[in-house]
């Protein structure tokens, strides 16, 4: 069963989602060359901390895994979950993918986005403004009485009419109460399929896009996602919360 949300979750869901818009807005102003990801790990936790919220990332488990940084940074060939580390440090011409999941009183707000530093190839710059522009179509066609598949789809015809490809072997998500509820939601699929959109449902959506080919390993960090070719990936993701008439973004920062 997928939750919807009643009156008093969504203003909790709002609040927790402006928060996290937040610390990734603050985070992603300090990425610039010569920072180490560590700094912006513990860039993080502080603006948490400030904000009065929690890292809901820190300590996470998967399996016998444990996730130890606050946010996840992951540069280049990395596509998801990059640990910050003081030995890996921005240059010009990197792309950086900062993910930021906050718990606030009790829900979650979860989102991402890449940003290019300095100067890149025109390559890149492609690879990241179109892989926004792939969210951007997702949240527009989420609306209740449309189904999880018309948001994959919305993604992958997006992004594979640019050339660009799919990662596969991570979803988007519901979200709320935890960071992973149901449903999840693929960035491939079929328009109609899957479950219908209901008003209350609160969901990340998260395309993650690879400049080369779509096949991902992890390295031995147990964490780190990275591309198999080491050609560049981006990633953006909003939790939104869809309406009486379509999708509304939560993770915007406070004004
Ligand atoms: N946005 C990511 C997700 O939905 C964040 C994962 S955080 C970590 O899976 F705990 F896995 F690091
Ligand atoms: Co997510």
């Amino acid at each position: 069963m997928i939750p919807v949300k009643n009156s008093a979750e969504i203003l909790k869901m709002r609040e927790a989602c402006e928060v996290a818009a937040t610390v990734l807005y603050k985070v992603t102003q300090l990425v610039e060359v010569g920072v180490s990801t560590y700094d912006l790990d513990q860039a993080g936790k502080r603006f948490m901390q400030e904000l009065g919220a929690t890292s809901a990332c820190y300590n996470y488990r998967n399996g016998s895994k444990v996730y130890p940084g606050y946010i996840c940074i992951s540069v280049n060939e990395e596509v998801v979950h990059g640990i910050g580390s003081m030995r890996r440090t921005i240059k010009s011409g990197d792309a950086v993918s900062v993910d930021v999941v906050i718990s606030y009183n009790g829900f979650i707000g979860d989102n991402a986005n890449t940003v290019i530093v300095g100067e890149a190839p025109e390559e890149i710059q492609f690879l990241v403004t179109e892989t926004k522009k792939s969210l951007d179509q997702a949240i527009r066609v989420a609306k209740p009485g449309g189904r999880v598949g018309d948001i994959s789809n919305a993604v992958q015809t997006y992004i594979e009419s640019r050339g660009l490809s799919i990662v596969r072997d991570f979803v988007g998500h519901g979200v709320g109460r935890s960071m992973h509820e149901e449903p999840q939601i693929p960035n491939y699929g079929r328009k109609g399929k899957g479950d219908k959109l209901k008003p209350g449902m609160t969901l990340a959506i998260e395309p993650m896009v690879n400049l080369g080919k779509p096949s991902v390993r992890v390295l031995s960090d147990g964490w780190t996602a990275v591309t198999v070719d080491g050609k560049p990936s981006a990633h953006f993701e909003h939790t939104v919360l869809i309406t009486q008439d379509g999708a509304e973004i939560l993770t915007l920062p406070k004004k």
